[in-house]
């Protein structure tokens, strides 16, 4: 899955012939899964049309203040436009609009867009050659690094003059392998590994017949699947759910018992930075389990159950470096009830979850909790299993990060 899925790219196009490359450039970004916006200049207009662009990226394309073949004269709003994206990418990117990007002039919708944006700026040069290299674009080139806009260097090759050199816009599928090499070198969990138990867990109590619960794994796949996107190397293991993982990156481990759940999690420890147990772990398990299935005879049946490990737990015993999390599902003294595992388990922090909130819980699509750490409490609102799982990380990137 590329890391552009689901950003929001605003593109710049200006006036110059590898303008008619963009619309290569904008099905590449479509394909990766962004949602692009195109603005461009006048100039831009007579190397690709807009309708070619707004097709392409089913979006609306923008060149001026005011939407000149609109009878009610729509006002184009450039501020919005440029807090709306993730990033911007100006491509191609002429010494003309360079020199006024660098200068802070803003004499067309494109320029005024790119002064409001707040987040990264790309531009992808494209130029003949002595033009590339005259002392007054370098200038512009240096001025808008010290901007921190980022550059996408230009190729060598055949240039539209006829001449060969350096000035060549960077081909669609280069700015777009820039692009995600750059996203992916800047993910906040990159070069991290982290280690995550979701689930149920069952115990056997002969051949056809378990003790389980009702976690769907949920909450745990989640927050699998945003570490992933956040860059982490991830380790799933996954008690029996009807949950599928997506990304082919996250090495999902299935087991069955606690015990295995148990010696899946020790076997990875080592080696990793975060510990998260979002599994639901049978608390007790069968004394004895029957070989045969228990056949029914009196009015009443006793079993006898023992403790199972306790995986965190264990865990906090052996921990070096790693960070540990964990959840707790209280109904009666929560916070306390809460500290008082985070202090047992030796964890950095503890997810609470309260029986006592509506829409948290199992079985829900949404989830409400509180972040206990030894010294603070963190409340969040009702989210979707989803936005708890990004909240659970951001945290987690604060903790590696202090
Ligand atoms: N946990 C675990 N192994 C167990 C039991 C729990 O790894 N055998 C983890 C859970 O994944 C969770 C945390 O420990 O992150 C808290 O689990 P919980 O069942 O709420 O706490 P217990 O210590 O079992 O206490 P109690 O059931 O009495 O509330």
């Amino acid at each position: 899955m590329s890391v552009l899925k689901g950003k929001k790219v605003l593109l710049g196009i200006t006036g110059g012939i590898a303008a008619y490359k963009t619309a290569a450039l904008v099905r590449l970004f479509v394909k990766a899964g962004a949602n692009v916006k195109v603005v461009m200049t006048p100039a831009a207009k007579e190397f690709i049309t807009p309708l070619t662009l707004s097709t392409l990226s089913k979006n609306e394309v923008f060149s001026s203040f005011t939407d000149e073949e609109d009878e009610n004269e729509k006002w184009n709003n450039h501020v919005e436009l440029g807090l709306w994206a993730d990033f911007m990418l100006i491509a191609p990117a002429t010494a003309s609009t360079l020199s006024k990007m660098a200068s802070g002039n803003s004499d067309n919708f494109l320029l005024a867009t790119y002064l409001s944006a707040k987040c990264p700026v790309f531009f992808a040069p494209a130029m003949d050659l002595d033009m590339y290299k005259h002392p007054s674009t370098k200038n512009s080139f240096e001025k808008l690094q010290e901007f921190q806009n980022i550059m996408i260097p230009a190729g060598d090759g055949e240039l539209a003059s006829g001449l060969h050199g350096e000035g060549r816009m960077a081909e669609p599928e280069e700015i777009i392998q820039f692009l995600e090499h750059h996203f992916t070198e800047n993910l906040p969990l990159k070069g991290k590994k982290i280690l995550i138990t979701a689930g149920p867990t069952y115990e056997a109590i002969d051949p056809v017949r378990f003790i389980g619960n009702h976690s769907s794994g949920k909450m745990g796949y989640e927050i699998a699947e945003n570490a992933a996107k956040l860059g982490a190397e991830v380790i799933l293991i996954s008690g029996p759910t009807h949950l599928i993982i997506d990304d082919k990156d996250i090495n999902l481990i299935r087991v069955t018992s606690t015990r295995e759940m148990y010696e899946a999690a020790h076997s990875h420890f080592e080696n990793i930075d975060v510990f998260i147990a979002a599994a639901a772990v049978a608390d007790y398990k069968p004394k004895v389990v029957a070989d045969q299935k228990i056949k029914k005879k009196d009015d009443s049946l006793t079993l006898e159950l023992t403790k199972t490990e306790d995986i965190l737990a264990s865990l906090g015993c052996k921990k070096a470096n790693q960070k540990l999390v964990g959840f707790a599902l209280e109904t009666n003294n929560e916070v306390e009830n809460a500290r008082k595992k985070l202090k047992k388990k030796n964890l950095d922090f503890i997810v609470l979850n309260s029986l006592n909130d509506k829409g948290a819980g199992f079985k829900s699509e949404t989830n409400k909790i509180s972040i206990i750490y030894p010294d603070k409490k963190k409340d969040f609102d009702l989210k979707s299993k989803k936005e708890v799982a990004e909240d659970i990380l951001t945290e987690i990137i604060e903790l590696l990060n202090a």
